[in-house]
């Protein structure tokens, strides 16, 4: 069909006026403004640009990084908190609960199910950190109530979750117990050291 013949059947005259010179093969464009909702969006996401480009790059808004580590050091305050709430516990506490729990064997249990993916079984130390050597990063004592708050508050930054949001306080009691057993036993195969030597 010719675009005589197509014009004739499908304009009418005010779309005649409307159209547009230029022929894209075949194809044909009428000259209507765009929506005003398009245009106004257009420009409003140029204002914001220049805005938000001035604000981040120098005008000295925190960075990515700083605004992850303020709201990871807000999170540690809280897990601190809920730590200290959660009773903690005292070492005398502990002695007499793991007398009377079997505590070491239902820790190796608790062990073996959350903690092995990363410190490996019998504690060698794979992601996690060895655990049978006498080398410690985040404890200066290696007791059960600095284990437990290891363990309950996790050290996240370093890839060590906090287990006190999964784990009831006697299933951390529990594998801390069981981590006790460990230290110093510098089992064969196990990871290289990591931290301060610390001889108890
Ligand atoms: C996803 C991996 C992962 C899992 C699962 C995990 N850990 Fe860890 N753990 C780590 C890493 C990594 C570190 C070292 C953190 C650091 O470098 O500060 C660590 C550190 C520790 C430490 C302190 C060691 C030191 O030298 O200071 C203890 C104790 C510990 N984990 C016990 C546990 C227990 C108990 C569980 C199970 C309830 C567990 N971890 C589960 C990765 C893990």
């Amino acid at each position: 069909m010719s675009q005589e013949s197509n014009e004739n059947k499908i304009l009418n005259e005010q779309e005649k006026t409307l159209l547009l010179d230029h022929n894209y093969d075949g194809i044909q464009e009428f000259d209507f403004p765009l929506p005003s909702w398009w245009v106004w969006t257009f420009v409003g996401g140029i204002v914001f640009a220049f805005f938000y480009i001035m604000y981040y790059q120098f005008l000295g808004a925190p960075s990515l990084k700083d605004e992850y580590n303020q709201e990871m050091a807000m999170v540690k305050q809280i897990r601190e908190k809920a730590a200290a709430e959660s009773g903690g516990f005292s070492n005398d506490e502990y002695n007499s609960w793991i007398a009377s729990n079997d505590g070491v064997n239902k820790g190796r249990e608790v062990f073996n199910e959350n903690c092995a993916s990363c410190h490996k079984e019998g504690g060698l130390g794979d992601i996690g950190p060895n655990l049978t050597d006498s080398y410690w990063i985040n404890v200066k004592q290696v007791n059960p109530e600095a284990l437990y708050h290891v363990v309950f508050t996790g050290v996240e930054e370093n890839g060590m979750p906090a287990w006190g949001e999964v784990l009831s306080k006697e299933d951390i009691m529990a594998a801390v117990s069981y981590v006790s057993t460990l230290k110093n036993t510098n089992a064969a195969g196990g990871k290289e050291p990591q931290g301060e030597l610390i001889q108890e």
